[in-house]
């Protein structure tokens, strides 16, 4: 008896206790995502189905208390995790543990042309997120860059969607990899700051499909991103933020996106759209500081009570908020709810290496005659260092991607620690740019206060020049209003403050001038066949003075590539030669002639190329070979070319690869660029570069067919070092 006791007792034990440890199919990680959003969303009420898929605070989402799903907190920005602001305000916490590193600005990763810098980019950036807890990093921004005014232009990856695409899929995989989403933006068509939330744009199909929208699909169809930011402006008349070509029918439908599309700061602006057109979480409808009432303001916002509202009332359809509930699940599963996530890192030795190293293969050496650069400095030399911007922190300002770091090496410091001690380094302003050294309540402590003219400045610092052995200006924008700023365009594509001139009295003062132009867009520069040298320095972030030291004394090789073409004047553009720049109705009358294509086309001469960039040694290109003569549209092609350092120090070169279509039914660029590799190659080292390329390399969209097409005939492949530096080409043929 007492037996059958113990088995009944037992049993029931085991039963038990497989009964407390069985998880519910949410939290059971064995089961896929897919499973886990079906059982959740059957134990959700409407109340807690709508607190999901809107904003609680400046940067977060309710999860589901009940249920021990978690809030979902957002965070600025592609270069650095934002410091904290207040729940219900723009202005800064006030916390002391919230400094960071700050990465080089996206402008830099896209002219290293390294895919692998884009995964460590990613994998470095999602670390600090994922130490600060955030679950969603608001970046990075694939906005097209279409015209050199462009505010936010130093946020994004150039003009080129090939390229953009491809850093896009690294960065984005790298981020993800630490369980915190990322949420590419801003979709689509945001190529301004001008008027940024009321300005429609018109593109035609063929430039939508072959130009804006294809570093978008790269990154979240194949780098998986989890979450896209809808952008502020209209979209044939309807805000992006809820519009239903972009969002339902391309997006959605024809892309079967699975993630979540979310809102922009202040970007929802109709309920109905909301609802209807595929936005499915809302943030910054407001507040700031719960304007409108003390009430919870929150509940204000379009899919909140006024979508609960319209459920009730039978208005809306309990299908359109499935759909969005699903998708910011979705979210949840990958990065709140997903409890193998790993715990971040912040500060790192390792995160610091790697912005030093994006900085080193992004900066681009423009010109360099007579091989002034890299300075010889192996005996005594005296260096005049002129400009604002070899003093002034860069990190603060911008927009919303300022950040508050940790440390920041200025270019005068970068010298300062990196030049040998041979060397006597003097610094004199130059010239006053912005002297205000804090944004939205991050200060830098820099005191740039100047009393002086700057016709006094300027003879200073051509006095000083004329003894010295080489001049370094360190000049160009600033992350000030009007500058590479968020909300506002440039008003000039000259450099501000005067620089002009001040260059111009410095080249005539000293031949042995090297000018360093830190922006993130391209500017005029009357002065270039006056100047020696030039150096393309973008904002680098944390480590800033230490990679361009570097490049200027020889430590490192520069082999960073143009991202976008430097056009010799702003009438050379062509959404500005087109008068097709405007802050309303804006028709991007240019369609897919963007950037080389157009210069191309137009037969326009640049001050510098799309692709350029200058080594310290040099490479040169075989004969290419191809594996077919023909292929057919299933068929891929191989097309292999070896390259040589013909020179005397290691280097790095970016072999590109543009195809052109020598016979099209519709005008198609004279060549676009299909693919990129980065070489790194010893003196007098040989390599062989291989691209494999298939039908989708050849193909344009054909509006009529609504679908991509590779028509048969004549291409061309062209290998080059830059977008006007072609190395070898060879024909094939697409049966
Ligand atoms: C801003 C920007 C967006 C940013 C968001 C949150 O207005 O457009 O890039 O992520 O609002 O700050």
């Amino acid at each position: 008896m007492n037996l059958l006791k113990y088995i009944i007792f037992s049993f029931c034990a085991i039963a038990t206790t497989a009964v407390m440890a069985q998880k519910p199919i949410y939290l059971d990680e064995t089961r896929s995502i897919d499973e886990r959003i079906e059982d959740l969303m059957g134990r959700l009420t409407l109340e807690e189905k709508i607190a999901l898929i809107h904003a609680q605070s400046k940067f977060s989402s309710a999860g589901v208390p009940r249920l021990g799903v978690p809030d979902l907190w957002c965070t600025d920005g592609p270069h650095g995790i934002r410091p904290e602001v207040k729940w219900d305000e723009w202005d800064q916490a006030g916390w002391t543990n919230d400094s960071v590193v700050a990465f080089p600005a996206l402008t830099c990763l896209a002219a290293t042309w390294n895919t692998d810098l884009a995964l460590l980019y990613g994998r470095s950036i999602g670390e600090e997120a994922r130490y600060r807890k955030k679950d969603v990093l608001l970046g990075p921004g694939l906005n097209i860059y279409r015209t050199p005014l462009g505010g936010r232009n130093f946020e994004y990856m150039g003009e080129d969607p090939y390229l953009a695409g491809r850093m896009a899929v690294g960065y984005v995989r790298g981020v993800q990899s630490n369980g915190v989403a990322t949420c590419v933006k801003h979709f689509c068509l945001n190529n301004q700051e001008w008027n940024r939330h009321g300005v429609s744009v018109h593109a035609d199909d063929r430039a939508l499909y072959e130009i804006y929208l294809p570093a978008f699909k790269a990154a979240m169809m194949e780098g998986g991103s989890w979450s896209v930011m809808a952008s502020y402006n209209k979209i044939d008349g309807q805000h992006a933020g809820h519009n239903y070509r972009t969002l339902q029918q391309i997006l959605k439908q024809e892309w079967g996106y699975k993630g979540a599309v979310i809102s922009d700061w202040g970007g929802t602006h109709n309920t109905d759209e909301a609802v209807r057109n595929g936005l499915d979480l809302e943030f910054g409808t407001g507040t700031n500081g719960l304007y409108g009432g003390s009430k919870n303001y929150y509940d204000s916002y379009h899919l909140a009570l006024p979508f609960l509202d319209g459920i009730r009332s039978g208005k809306y359809s309990q299908a359109d908020l499935d759909d969005k509930v699903r998708r910011v699940l979705r979210l949840h599963f990958h990065t709140t709810l997903n409890t193998n996530k790993p715990f971040g890192s912040l500060h790192s030795p390792e995160h610091y290496a790697a912005a030093r190293e994006i900085g080193e293969e992004g900066i681009v050496l423009l010109k360099n005659e007579d091989n002034l650069l890299p300075l010889k400095l192996d005996e005594k030399k005296t260096i005049l260092v002129v400009g604002e911007n070899a003093v002034k922190m860069m990190t603060v300002g911008g927009g919303s991607s300022s950040l508050k770091v940790q440390r920041e090496i200025t270019p005068l410091e970068g010298m300062q620690q990196h030049f040998p001690n041979t060397v006597d380094i003097k610094w004199v302003r130059g010239y006053v740019g912005d002297t205000d050294g804090s944004y939205n309540g991050v200060t830098t402590g820099q005191d740039l206060s100047e009393t002086r003219s700057f016709r006094e400045l300027v003879d200073e610092a051509v006095a000083e020049a004329r003894s010295a052995d080489y001049v370094i200006f360190i000049g160009g924008l600033n992350k000030s209003y009007g500058q590479d700023n968020e909300g506002s365009d440039r008003q000039s594509y000259d450099l501000p403050y005067k620089q002009d001139s001040l260059i111009t009295a410095l080249a005539k003062a000293n031949a042995n001038l090297v000018v360093v132009n830190i922006s993130g867009n391209a500017v005029a520069m009357p002065w270039a066949d006056n100047v020696k040298a030039i150096v393309q320095d973008w904002y680098l972030g944390s480590e800033a003075g230490e990679p361009l030291a570097a490049v200027l004394a020889g430590t490192v090789n520069p082999s960073g590539k143009l991202p976008f073409s430097w056009p010799k004047a702003l009438n050379d553009v062509p959404a500005h030669r087109l008068d097709a720049y405007t802050a309303h109705d804006e028709e991007y009358k240019e369609s897919i002639f963007v950037g080389y294509r157009w210069y191309d086309k137009e037969n326009i001469a640049t001050l510098f190329p799309f692709g350029h960039g200058l080594s310290y040694t040099s490479f040169v290109y075989s004969k290419p070979k191809v594996s077919k003569r023909a292929i057919s549209a299933s068929d891929s092609l191989t097309i292999s070319v070896d390259i040589t350092n013909t020179g005397k120090v290691a280097g790095k070169e970016v072999v590109q690869l543009y195809i052109a279509d020598l016979e099209s039914s519709l005008p198609r660029p004279v060549k676009e660029l299909k693919a990129f590799r980065k070489v790194s190659l010893a003196p007098g080292e040989k390599t062989t570069v291989c691209f494999t390329i298939g039908s989708d390399a050849l193909s344009f969209f054909d509006p009529d067919k609504h679908a991509w097409v590779a028509e048969p005939g004549k291409f061309e492949a062209i290998l080059a070092s830059s977008s006007a530096d072609t190395r070898t080409k060879v024909r094939f043929e697409l049966k």
